[in-house]
C-alpha cells in the first residue's frame, strides 16, 4: 500500500517535473531570441556611449549613462515585449544589484571552463523564461572600468564615485567578464517570425 503511494506520488512529481523543463526547440529559439535582443541592447547602448564620448568625453557620456542608461534599456524592454537587465558581482549603480540566480551564473561564467560563454535559457519555478548571456570587457570599456591610475584616470574615476559613491566596478582588464545580460520574458511565447 504504502509503495503504491510513494509511486503515485513518484509519477505525478516527474510529470511536474517534466512539464518546466523546455524542449530541444524552445531552448534554441529563445537562445536566439534573447541573443538578438541583447545584441540590439548592447548596440544602442554603445553607439550611444560612442556618440556621447566623441561629442564631450567621460565628463559628458557618464552623466549620460547615469540618466540614459535605464530608460534605453526599458524602452527596448517594451519594444520586444521582455524585461532586460543588466548585471553584475562589481556594482556601479545599486539598481542593477543581481538576483540570486544571477550572482550564480556570474559564478558559474567565471569559474567553469566547459560552461565557456554560451547563453543560458532555463524556466523558473514560476515558469518564467530566462535569457542569460556574459558580458564581456572591451578595449573602449576601460577608461570607465579599468584599472585606476591607468586605463582609467583620476580625475574620471572621482566623476563616477560623484554620482556612484559605493562603485566598485573598476579594475577590468580587456577579456574579463563584466557580468551578464539577464533577459525574462514577459509572455511566455515564441513570437510569430
Ligand atoms: C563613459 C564611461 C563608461 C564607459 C566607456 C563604459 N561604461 Fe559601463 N557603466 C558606466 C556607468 C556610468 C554605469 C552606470 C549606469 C547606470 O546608472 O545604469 C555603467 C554600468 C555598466 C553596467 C551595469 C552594471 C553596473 O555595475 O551597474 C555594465 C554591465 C557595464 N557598465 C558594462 C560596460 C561595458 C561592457 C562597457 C564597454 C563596452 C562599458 N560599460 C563602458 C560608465 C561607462
Amino acid at each position: 500500500m504504502m509503495i503504491k503511494k510513494i509511486l503515485v506520488l513518484v509519477v505525478i512529481f516527474s510529470f511536474f517535473a517534466c512539464s518546466k523543463s523546455l524542449s530541444e526547440k524552445e531552448k534554441q529559439e529563445y537562445t536566439a531570441k534573447g541573443k538578438e535582443i541583447a545584441q540590439a541592447s548592447f548596440n544602442a547602448l554603445s553607439s550611444e556611449l560612442t556618440k556621447q564620448m566623441k561629442l564631450g568625453g567621460p565628463k559628458q557620456a557618464i552623466p549620460f549613462c547615469n540618466v540614459q542608461a535605464m530608460p534605453i534599456t526599458n524602452q527596448l524592454s517594451e519594444t520586444h515585449n521582455v524585461s532586460i537587465k543588466r548585471t553584475t558581482d562589481k556594482l556601479r549603480n545599486a539598481a542593477n544589484k543581481p538576483t540570486v540566480r544571477e550572482l550564480e551564473l556570474i559564478h558559474r561564467y567565471k569559474n567553469s571552463e566547459e560552461m565557456q560563454h554560451a547563453p543560458v535559457v532555463e524556466k523558473d519555478d514560476n515558469n518564467k523564461i530566462h535569457f542569460y548571456a556574459p558580458i564581456i570587457i572591451k578595449d573602449k570599456c576601460l577608461v570607465c572600468h579599468g584599472k585606476l591610475g591607468e586605463e582609467l584616470n583620476v580625475k574620471t574615476d572621482s566623476i563616477i564615485k560623484t554620482l556612484y559613491p559605493n562603485d566598485i566596478a573598476i579594475g577590468y582588464s580587456e577579456g574579463d567578464l563584466r557580468g551578464i545580460w539577464s533577459i525574462e520574458f514577459e509572455k511566455n511565447k515564441i513570437w510569430q517570425k
